[in-house]
């Protein structure tokens, strides 16, 4: 018997419809349109506007869609798997939360918290539960409104990140199609260069704390970026290597889109040409976990029945990691 493989059978997305150009962040810290994109590829990003507005209501319509594109009711999900850091409330997980907004009553669901790498290690998870034979309907959103933890009077950060939400649908496959193999990776030592200050249980919130803005994502870009570079491109090119993969066989390179540099990085350690590299960082900046299930919501119409799919990230933590599959379907 042909051994069960978790497939993606729909691709669901939301972006918000407020766009900061690189021209309005000119007016708000001391940069400039040409020095963001020639470092990190960024023109535009994705913000949620309004009160009240978080992870999960983008979760919501990228969810709802892949319902509908695959016709199933959201009472039919067994599962749902959110992969974000900024989650609607520190408890309960947003995956509950996005769960009832949709009416998914018969599904369980938990959030997992690995940063940029995060859509990879929940596709991962969720594969895991299908291939058991105990699931049959796996969503995985990956899901991040880094607007909500980012100092807009910092202009080493508030360049790179956006919002943004994407989500598959994982089922069963008997052709063989489906996540094929993963590496995934991570090491706390990392930490220390990207992370929240405060709001965690070693430093609740305090008067202090909001004002020293310990609530805000702090990064180190350029040690990140080092590590990102290497991490990234050496996991790809391993997990080529250990299933036999020229770049002849690889249809797309699904990349983390945190810098340009870094996509090109890793493309070109995988003997890649840019054609076969999906690339969206320009309209939406590093969305964290949305970038893998953004890029693929973007190209689906693209991707054909079989097509060897590469999908590879890096990202606090540190985390990072590279998965296999094939494409299951035609759109
Ligand atoms: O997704 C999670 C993982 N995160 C990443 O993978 C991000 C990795 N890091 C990066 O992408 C890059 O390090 C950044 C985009 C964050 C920064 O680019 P960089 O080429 O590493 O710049 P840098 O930090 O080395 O700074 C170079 C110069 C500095 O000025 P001096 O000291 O040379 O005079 C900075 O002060 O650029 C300056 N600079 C800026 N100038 C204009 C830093 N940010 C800006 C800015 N606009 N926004």
């Amino acid at each position: 018997m042909q051994k069960i493989t978790a497939a993606i059978s729909a691709v669901g997305g939301y972006v918000p419809e407020y766009r900061l150009t690189n021209k309005e962040l000119e007016t708000m810290v001391d940069t400039n349109d040409e020095w963001i994109r020639s470092r990190t590829g960024i023109e535009e990003r994705r913000i949620l506007k309004g009160e009240g507005l978080g992870s999960s209501d983008m979760a919501v319509p990228a969810v709802l869609e892949l319902c509908k594109k695959r016709g199933i009711d959201p009472s039919e999900i067994e599962c749902l798997i959110c992969a974000t850091v900024t989650p609607d409330m520190v408890f309960p997980a947003t995956a509950n939360i996005v769960c009832d907004k949709i009416g998914a009553v018969n599904a369980f669901g938990f959030d997992i918290g690995a940063a940029c790498s995060g859509f990879l290690f929940a596709l991962t998870t969720g594969a895991s539960f299908i291939e058991s034979g105990r699931y049959k309907k796996v969503v995985v959103v990956g899901v991040d409104k880094m607007s909500s933890i980012i100092d807009y009077s910092d202009r080493t950060t508030c360049i790179i990140f956006g919002d943004g939400a994407g989500a598959v649908l994982l089922e069963p496959n008997e052709e063989g199609n489906g996540v094929l193999d993963s590496i995934l990776k991570s090491d706390g030592s990392g930490s220390k260069y990207l992370h929240m200050k405060a709001g965690g249980s070693v430093r609740p919130a305090t008067m202090e704390s909001v004002l020293a803005k310990e609530h805000y994502a702090y990064q180190e870009g350029q040690a990140v970026f080092k590590f990102a570079v290497k991490g990234m491109a050496d996991v790809s090119y391993e997990l080529m290597e250990r299933n036999n993969l020229t770049a002849d066989d690889i249809a797309w390179l699904v990349p983390h889109q945190a810098n340009l540099r870094i996509i090109d990085a890793t493309a070109n350690r995988m003997s890649l040409p840019r054609e076969k590299v999906m690339i969206n960082i320009q309209k939406y900046g590093n969305t964290t976990a949305g970038t893998l299930p953004l890029c693929l919501w973007d190209w689906e119409k693209q991707l054909k029945k079989g097509d060897n799919i590469i999908l590879a990230a890096f990202g606090g933590g540190f985390t990072w990691g590279a998965t296999w599959l094939k494409w299951a379907y035609n759109s």
